[in-house]
């Protein structure tokens, strides 16, 4: 059972502008079509697990990209919107409780998205591997993939692919001995 973080984000630490905006990233070129090894990642996955501000962003795009079922964590959100509720459904619980639900209704390798979702399970110590790719833009200001730990979390390096001698993306699994 593995709880996977697949994410971009600048330079200086940004998955998104301060006004989650994600345009730096869809603008980046991609000459040759690639999907970076995303299509490989996704045949790991079981479900996956996002805030409720990813859902939305997810959502504006108009084309749903995921296969796999979507849950979202929100307070906030009463109703999944028509169009996507065969896509995706509400979890209300704590970070732990529900991953080991999902472990439970056999959904064992989890798709961990959003920032404050992700902060959220790094302080349970839940991510067992972070897959990061290092997108050449200082934004300068925007919404943090990291924040405050009680405890340090050390991850061991992986693989390393660079691609179109551009992007950088890391693997990490998390060392736990
Ligand atoms: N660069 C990339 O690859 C990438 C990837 C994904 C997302 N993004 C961007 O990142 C931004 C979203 O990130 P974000 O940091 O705002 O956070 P997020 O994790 O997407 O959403 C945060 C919201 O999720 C809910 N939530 C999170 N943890 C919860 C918990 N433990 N229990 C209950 N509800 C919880 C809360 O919703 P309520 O307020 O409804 O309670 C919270 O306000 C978007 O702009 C998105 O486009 C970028």
């Amino acid at each position: 059972m593995t709880n996977f973080v697949y994410i971009a984000t600048s330079l200086d630490g940004y998955i998104a502008a301060a006004d989650g905006g994600i345009d730096w990233l869809n603008e980046m070129p991609n000459p040759s079509d690639n999907d970076y090894g995303f299509g490989e990642f996704m045949d790991k996955i079981d479900a996956i697990v996002m805030g409720r501000n990813t859902f939305e962003t997810v959502v504006s795009f108009g084309v749903w990209p995921y296969e796999r079922p979507v849950f979202v964590l929100t307070n906030s959100l009463e109703d999944i919107p028509d169009g996507y509720k065969d896509k995706a459904a509400i979890v209300q619980s704590e970070v732990v409780d529900l991953v080991h639900d999902l472990n439970a209704r056999g959904y064992e390798n989890l798709y961990v998205d959003g920032g404050l979702t992700i902060q959220s399970f790094l302080q349970q110590d839940l991510i067992d591997e972070l897959i990061i790719t290092r997108i050449p833009i200082l934004l300068g200001s925007g919404i943090s993939l990291f924040g405050q730990l009680d405890t340090r979390l050390r991850f061991r390096h992986m693989q390393t692919d660079v691609y179109d001698n551009s992007m950088v993306k890391s693997r990490y699994a998390r060392s736990r001995e």
